[in-house]
């Protein structure tokens, strides 16, 4: 039995279809001010060091690689004294070019949210909404087709969740996450395609298990050793699968399925707890 690292499911074959990339309009914030000088997540460790120029190079290949691609990406100023800013993923949440600011849950990233939704003001995005409850931005919510995957646990309050189906009128789908090495929602599931994902079973809770496997019957699932080096932490644009280079067994079976996968070395990054989607914010435009 060849260690792929998936786990085997019936019919793969079949899931296999032609693939098209969409191209895409995307937000990101350079880690020139990225540290870890504070602990908010189990992967934070301030005593160990950041290379800074490492993780400057290795962000900027992740830019470089988005346009060749021939997507759109668009670049927020990072802040001094803001050293988690460049997880623009967690800046803001975008659809249909309205904008759900984010509302972080600790104070050392509660400065980010304002910076975010004014560069997205600014820029065009008008249409925008100051939250009541606190949510991460795409951390937490995750668009499938029209439907919101929309995490809770660890950082968005549950609350937030009937706040966003309110203001964008999308169903929105709630998730308990569990693992507190996966805290955010796009850390243990990534979308795939209008009406496909991949995820780690174990980071939710048996309820909302339950709820993906009602949902997503075919979903590819990431074994242990895949989701703990954020192979989950993905990008798709319906064709090219951005992640972790080392979850290989994620990028087998997304072979599998017809998709390209691309591996990524974002580990200066990880030293956060962040990896390819964390960098990423898709602003989708109306
Ligand atoms: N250190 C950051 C935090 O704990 C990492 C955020 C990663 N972003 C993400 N979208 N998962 O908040």
């Amino acid at each position: 039995m060849p260690e792929t690292g998936v786990i085997a499911q019936p019919g793969t074959a079949e899931r296999r279809r032609p693939r098209t990339a969409v191209s895409r309009r995307l937000l990101m914030c350079s880690p020139s001010h990225f540290d870890v000088t504070y602990s908010i997540n189990p992967w934070m460790e301030p005593a160990k060091p950041v290379d800074g120029t490492l993780a400057l190079t290795q962000w900027e290949r992740l830019l470089g690689i988005y346009r060749e691609l021939g997507h759109t990406v668009d670049v927020v100023q990072p802040m001094g004294g803001l050293p988690d800013m460049v997880f623009a993923a967690n800046g803001a949440t975008v659809v249909d070019g309205r904008v759900l600011g984010a509302r972080f849950r600790h104070e050392e990233r509660t400065a980010e949210g304002p910076l975010y939704l004014s560069w997205l003001r600014a820029n065009g995005f008008t249409d925008t909404h100051w939250p009541e409850y606190i949510n991460e931005g795409e951390g937490d919510y995750l668009l499938v087709g029209r439907r919101l995957l929309a995490g809770t646990g660890f950082r968005t309050d549950p609350r937030s969740h009937a706040e966003a189906q309110e203001f964008f009128g999308l169903p929105v789908t709630g998730l308990t996450l569990v693992d507190p090495r996966f805290y955010h929602l796009d850390t243990a599931l990534a979308v795939l395609a209008d009406d496909e994902i991949m995820y780690y079973p174990e980071a939710f809770s048996p309820g909302s298990r339950a709820v993906l496997r009602e949902l997503f019957p075919d979903a590819l699932l990431a074994t242990a050793r895949d989701a703990e080096v954020f192979g989950l932490n993905a990008f798709s644009d319906g064709l090219h699968v951005l992640l972790p280079e080392s979850a290989t067994g994620l990028m087998s079976g997304l072979r599998e399925r017809g998709f390209e996968p691309i591996g990524i070395d974002l580990g200066e990054l990880l030293k956060a707890g962040g990896s390819v989607k964390c960098c990423t914010l898709e602003l989708r435009e109306g």
